[in-house]
């Protein structure tokens, strides 16, 4: 690969080619695919992208963007020589407008960043996950991430007022302006939030902020049946808005306690757990709150209960449920991220309960998620004595089997992790084949020469 010009361009500095920057930066938070990146390259600009872009479009090589690498459907992988772009480097926050409440910055900073930011203005940066103290709001972007809070702020394409991006042709586009109103035809920034990288990547963004939420309380209940759990939910949900409503099954529990050390929150154990908050911003709230906790109870729905009384508090109670992903990953959990709309949900979960016990009767399920949004975490853990490829196997069987049944319920084969390249091959059980040609017509509008993370979401060919 001719790597001459574009060190000289660009300065040795900005380019990595060793081993170790291999592993680490060719791949993100993905199981079972391996990294094979040919470059690692650093910008420090929007000019420097544009400079790397147009050196790929000449030599004819294919780049991988790369933020935090916490992604879990491959969309940050390099696995056929592909040149890492990272944005590592371009982690400034440039501005903030105080009256417009909103922070111009870099991809590269890092989402906790964002938030801490926010505080120290008394405002909130409202999306949040687990992997927040990793992932860059340039990912955040690009995969128009979900996590805790969606039920109440939405996804991230809510929050974000204008994007600059460097388009598959090199050309540098500022999209929206922080526009709030703005009718004046296709709006480019949604195409670019979830995109994936595979049409630009985007050099700055500015996203705006919330007023912050007032005492955020958090329960958590203990749930013997699995249909009680959208009973709860449907109860809070006619009378307060909630800030998350999640469900997490005893067995992610069991890994979580014993990977944390965390004590047993509760005295009664059941099959499912359930964590809701909501703003305890009036005794009327709580009072409505408490009495739907003890309806719930009376009807069976739940069988134990327990309130946050202190931000500790609510911060144990949130790490049996966010320390999920990292408690099970020595296991190279095999994921899907599913949804369907919020109705169906109880249907739903009845029949993929049905499909993993019949279908798995040998492998571990790990199952948990933003239920209030109607999204599932199904995690599959790999049996030990079992090779890497033997599991993809078998858990690939499976997956048509939940996918048909995806497709019948009108739902998504990923709701929120993005389709990279783990999603892929099953793509058509959400989208149309209509749908799926219009997206690679935009692609090949956007990204004539296909090096702007090609393969990812799609083939250009079939
Ligand atoms: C989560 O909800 O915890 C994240 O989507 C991560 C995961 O699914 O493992
Ligand atoms: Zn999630």
């Amino acid at each position: 690969m001719e790597l001459q010009s574009l060190t000289q361009t660009l300065g040795s500095e900005k380019i990595r080619t060793d081993k170790e920057s291999f592993q680490n930066y060719g791949k993100d938070w993905t199981k079972h695919i391996s990294a094979n990146p040919s470059a690692i390259v650093f910008p420090t600009s929007t000019q420097d992208v544009v400079n790397i872009v147009q050196w790929a479009r000449k030599n004819k090589v294919a780049l991988v963007p790369s933020g935090g690498r916490t992604g879990l459907s491959g969309a940050a992988i390099a696995t056929h020589g592909e040149v890492v772009v990272s944005f590592e480097k371009m982690n400034k926050i440039l501005e903030f407008n105080e009256f417009d409440q909103t922070v111009r910055l870099e991809p590269g900073v890092i989402t906790e960043t964002l938030q801490n930011y926010a505080k120290e203005k008394g405002l909130l940066f409202p999306v949040d996950f687990a992997s927040r103290g990793s992932s860059q709001i340039g990912g955040n972007i690009a995969t128009n991430a979900g996590g805790i809070n969606v039920i109440r702020y939405g996804l991230t394409r809510n929050w974000v007022s204008s994007l600059e991006v460097v388009t598959g042709e090199g050309k540098v586009l500022h999209l929206n302006n922080s526009l709030i109103k703005n009718a004046s035809g296709y709006d480019l920034r949604h195409l670019f939030i979830g995109s994936e990288g595979t049409l630009g990547f985007i050099t700055q963004a500015e996203v705006h902020l919330s007023r912050p939420t007032q005492n955020p309380t958090v329960f958590l209940f203990a749930v013997p049946e699995l249909s009680g759990v959208m009973k709860i939910y449907h109860s809070f949900k006619k009378q307060i808005p909630l800030l998350a409503f999640e469900m997490f099954t005893d067995v992610a529990m069991g890994y979580v306690l014993k990977h944390t050390g965390l004590k047993p929150p509760l005295s009664e154990e059941a099959p499912y757990y359930v964590i809701v908050e909501l703003e305890n911003d009036s005794e009327n709230t709580m009072e409505t709150a408490m009495a739907i906790f003890e309806s719930s109870m009376e009807q069976g729905w739940l069988t134990d209960g327990t309130i946050s009384q202190s931000a500790q508090q609510a911060k144990d109670i949130w790490r049996l449920r966010e320390d999920i992903t990292e408690a099970t990953s020595p296991w190279e959990p095999y994921k899907n991220d599913v949804s369907v709309r919020i109705s169906k949900v109880p249907e739903f979960l009845t029949e993929v309960d049905q499909v993993l016990k019949t279908e798995y009767p040998a492998f571990e399920t790990v199952w948990f998620g933003h239920i209030g949004d109607g999204n599932l975490h199904i995690n599959i853990l790999k049996p030990q004595n079992m090779t890497s490829a033997e599991f993809i196997e078998n858990c690939h069987k499976v997956d048509e089997i939940l996918f048909e049944k995806i497709e019948r319920f009108g739902g998504s084969v990923s709701a929120e992790h993005g389709v990279g390249l783990t999603k892929k091959p099953y793509l058509h059980h959400t989208r149309s084949h209509e749908e799926i040609a219009y997206m690679k017509a935009i692609k090949a509008v956007f990204d004539p020469d296909f090096i702007m993370n090609p393969g990812k979401i799609f083939d250009e060919s079939n």
